[in-house]
């Protein structure tokens, strides 16, 4: 056990966006407490080990990190395990040598008390999943870039079968229009210029608005683009069954609303669609997507895919890779099938071996690569707004995103944050070459 109250920090963030979210808002608590952020782990005082259990081995992930956390005189810094792991197996892993805090993701405005408990070595463990949002319990924030995340969902009530979201993130749950606007705005004074709406399901967000009337998120989204400063909005990620028509027409109305849609569609078989509880069917998520199309014609498509769930066979598999042919896909993000513990598919019969799955993985990321070269190709000669976010590796380059999401590098003069014309000159898979239009002056 550390018995040393620890003066500076180190946040690790692993998995989803809302893990980075969380992780911005942890290292916010700690500075507000007095800590300062340290940039290497092992010269910290504190690790908070931020973790993802989506897929695969996501708990020896952590134990091999806490040992790569040991220093050469064998002195280690104290360990915070937060995020979903700490949730999923919480009561094990603060068992095990070297962890000294376990909270969960609807615990960690408690995270300055775990580690005064932790110093005193008292036990310090917190999983609940409280009635009252963390939200409220959080310092004001402060650190951010020109693009920024904003929680404004958790949770997730859809209970798709493989999935353990709606174990470790707890039931869907939408934050205050109020709150979410005040951070908005906290966010823009802070720097950010593009806001990207994070939830499990961003798009079943519902509430009331300061008149008391019910919104859904695209009445949010409206609010957002009323607000001076910000340029740009995004959201991530949705669900089929909650693209609402307010929210198809917002992609044709709002002006500072991106171009770019995650609609994860996970298997192109209705039969697996239905072995996975996902109330949605192939012909039902195109259906969808031509009407978004209608509504924006350029907007880009990515999505998320797992290959190898129980009982896929050949013809399931070639019923996913004809749906990625129909949609042409701008981006995507392909899984194998993980069982997750306590999850219902994790006990269904037919698990598919893993050299089938590796197989079937191959080929649709053959597919879905070469879609999305073909849509970064297809963008050169295009001339558009990018919103710079970081300096680029080579002197005086900086790169930023395309409205597509798309990553773009060029030389430039000017600022992080600054919006910049250009034209696009090449492409690769993962990013382009972009050219500046008009300079600034110097
Ligand atoms: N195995 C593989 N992939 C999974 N995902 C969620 N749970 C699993 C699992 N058990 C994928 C889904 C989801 C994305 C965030 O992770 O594609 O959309
Ligand atoms: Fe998991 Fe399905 Fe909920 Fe997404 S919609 S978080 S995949 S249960």
């Amino acid at each position: 056990m550390t018995n040393r109250t620890p003066k500076t920090f180190q946040v690790k963030s692993f998995g989803c966006q809302m893990n980075v979210y969380d992780g911005e808002r942890m290292a916010e608590l700690l500075e507000s407490e007095g800590l300062a952020a340290a940039s290497d782990g092992n010269a910290a005082d504190l690790v908070v080990l931020n973790t993802c259990h989506i897929r695969e081995k996501a708990t020896e992930k952590v134990y091999s990190e806490i040992g790569r956390l040991k220093r050469p005189d064998g002195s280690r810094p104290m360990v915070a395990v937060a995020g979903c792991v700490a949730q999923a197996e919480g009561d094990e892993i603060a068992r095990r040598a070297g962890v000294d805090v376990v909270v969960g993701p609807q615990a960690y405005h408690n995270l300055p008390q775990l580690v005064a408990d932790a110093a005193a070595g008292r036990r310090a463990l917190d999983t609940d999943m409280p009635a009252a949002s963390k939200f409220g319990a959080l310092p004001a924030r402060r650190r951010q870039g020109a693009s920024a995340f904003l929680t404004v969902q958790e949770g997730c009530d859809k209970f798709c079968t493989y999935c353990v979201v709606p174990y470790t993130r707890g039931a869907e749950v939408s934050r205050p229009w109020t709150a979410i606007l005040d951070e908005a705005k906290a966010l823009i004074d802070a720097g950010a210029r593009e806001l990207t709406l994070l939830g499990q399901n961003v798009n079943a967000w519902t509430g009331a608005d300061e008149k008391g009337r019910d919104q859904g998120l695209d009445g949010l989204i409206r609010a957002l683009d009323a607000l001076p400063g910000l340029a740009r909005i995004r959201y991530t990620t949705s669900h089929p069954n909650d693209m609402t028509d307010g929210l198809i027409r917002a992609h044709a109305e709002v002006g500072k609303l991106m171009p770019y849609l995650h609609l994860p569609v996970q298997s192109g078989s209705d039969r697996i669609l239905k072995a996975m509880n996902r109330s949605h069917d192939s012909a039902s998520y195109l259906a969808i997507l031509e009407r978004v199309r209608a509504a924006r014609p350029d907007i880009a498509i990515s999505g998320d895919f797992i290959t190898g769930f129980p009982g896929e066979t050949d013809e399931d598999f070639e019923a996913t890779l004809r749906i990625v042919t129909q949609v042409n896909y701008a981006q995507a993000f392909s899984f194998k099938y993980s069982p997750r513990p306590g999850t219902p598919a994790a006990d269904m019969e037919a698990q598919v071996p893993a050299e089938v799955m590796d197989e079937r993985l191959q080929r649709l990321q053959a597919l879905l690569n070469a879609q999305q070269q073909a849509f970064n190709q297809a963008s050169v000669g295009r001339r558009t707004a990018i919103l710079l976010e970081r300096e680029g590796r080579k002197p005086g380059q900086k790169v930023g995103k395309t409205p597509w999401l798309q990553s773009v590098h060029l030389e430039t003069n000017a600022a992080i944050g600054d919006m910049v014309e250009v034209e696009l000159i090449s492409a690769g898979p993962n990013s382009l070459a972009g050219a500046q239009l008009v300079k600034e002056a110097a």
